[in-house]
């Protein structure tokens, strides 16, 4: 009974979790599929919860309402305004205005000539590369196209581009379960100076209008209950971060993918037109979010299991995209897999605003690559060790 509870522990930590979390996911969701963690945390693991409990009312996304949050962000004043501001971290009706102004001022703009901009974007890498042996790939394509567009969506002039990155991925570490001491102060500095950066761009746009979201999100109304001054910041720094580590994983992970399975690559190279369920797969097998955070509002029982109000849950989204009762045999690679109702870009009031905008990219830039390099093969890969965002750290390939 003892060796049964041992095994069936959530633990990052075990050897092979990072490389590949899938297996680990299995055994809880066969084992003990509504998992209290070491960490306090319930882990959901069954698709079919993890799909309901994504739109369920008695879930808040404002982390106030977790009973570890006084504790996790004491002394960090900054980091707690951020997360209490960010559309991910609020519930309506704030995040009803806020989804509803993000939405207006950042798509139809972004949409008139993107696709364009990215591939131009995208050829600029395929260049860089070209008449080489090897590359790095996630240094030398999968980061640079998203991080160029998004550069692009902000109109950040190139001195600045490196460092408005480092801000950025400092405080996207927030989102790990598990941040460390330092992370954390790491982020509250980065919060400080990304604000004084974007302060200067807002005032500098008030003055001399550009086409870019800045501009837009000036000149969108705004609501009262989102005060300008409270949200528009934390969510530009939102929009930036999520329009990059996300998609660099994606066309990491995808790769990653293709390169492990040569029949599919073969079958996409025959017939290109599978892209888009291809993409789709991508996004099922290898998830670039693995995970939602949620607290629960009053005592209440879901998924078979009683939970007390300010506990908190993890919903697995890796874990639901594997689960056979939803995906016959999940772990075959399949680009033409349908029906595909993967959950990596979450579900209900808090989807994905960008979703779009990674299939976009995921489209222009993973064809591209296979048609210049037919002959690419994985030398050395190494994956990050996040629990939430997944994908590799390095990925050398011979070209
Ligand atoms: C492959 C790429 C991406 C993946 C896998 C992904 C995944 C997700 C997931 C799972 C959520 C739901 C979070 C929750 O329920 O708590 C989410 C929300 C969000 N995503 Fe993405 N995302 C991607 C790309 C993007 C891009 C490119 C942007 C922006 C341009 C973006 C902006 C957002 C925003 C603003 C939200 C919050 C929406 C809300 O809370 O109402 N994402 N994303």
């Amino acid at each position: 009974m003892e060796a049964v509870a041992e095994a069936i522990k959530f633990n990052p930590y075990e050897p092979g979790y990072f490389e590949n979390p899938y297996p680990f996911y299995q055994r809880l969701r066969e084992n003990d599929p509504v998992h209290k963690s070491f960490m306090g945390t319930w882990i959901l693991t069954r698709n079919k919860d993890v799909s309901e409990l994504l739109s369920d009312p008695v879930l808040s996304s404002d982390l106030r309402n977790w009973n570890g949050f006084e504790k996790r962000y004491k002394n960090k004043e900054l980091v707690a305004w951020m997360l209490n501001r960010s559309v991910l971290n609020i519930d309506p009706p704030e995040h009803t205005s806020l989804r509803s102004y993000l939405k207006k001022s950042f798509m139809p703009k972004a949409l008139n000539d993107l696709s364009e901009a990215i591939e131009g974007i995208v050829e600029d890498q395929i260049q860089k590369l070209k008449g080489k042996k090897e590359a790095e790939l996630i240094s030398e394509f999968a980061l640079p196209v998203p991080l160029g567009t998004i550069n692009y969506i902000f109109d950040i002039p190139e001195p600045d581009q490196k460092q408005v990155k480092a801000w950025s991925s400092n405080i996207s570490g927030l989102i790990e379960p598990l941040p460390n001491i330092q992370a954390l102060k790491t982020a509250n500095q980065s919060i400080i100076d990304f604000t004084a950066y974007l302060k200067a761009r807002i005032k500098e746009r008030k003055g001399k209008p550009s086409n870019d979201f800045i501009s837009n999100i000036l000149n969108t109304p705004i609501d009262q209950l989102i005060a300008e001054d409270d949200y528009v910041i934390p969510n530009l720094i939102v929009m930036f971060a999520a329009a990059h580590e996300t998609i660099v994983n994606l066309i990491g992970n995808g790769m990653y993918a293709l390169l492990n399975h040569p029949d599919q690559m073969e079958l996409l190279r025959e017939q290109p037109e599978l892209i888009g369920s291809a993409i789709e797969e991508m996004l099922r097998y290898d998830s670039p979010q693995q995970l939602v955070w949620r607290a629960v509002l009053e005592d209440t029982t879901l998924a078979g299991q009683d939970f007390k109000k300010g506990e908190q849950l993890m919903l697995l989204l890796g874990a639901a995209n594997f689960d056979p009762e939803a995906f016959p045999d999940p772990y075959r690679f399949d680009i033409q897999r349908t029906p595909n109702k993967h959950l990596s870009f979450g579900k209900g009031r808090h989807t994905c605003m960008g979703s779009w905008m990674a299939r976009m990219e995921g489209k222009l830039a993973i064809p591209a690559l296979i048609k210049h390099f037919p002959n690419m093969k994985l030398e050395e890969t190494e994956w990050l060790t996040n629990l939430s965002f997944r994908g590799l750290k390095t990925m050398k390939v011979s070209l």
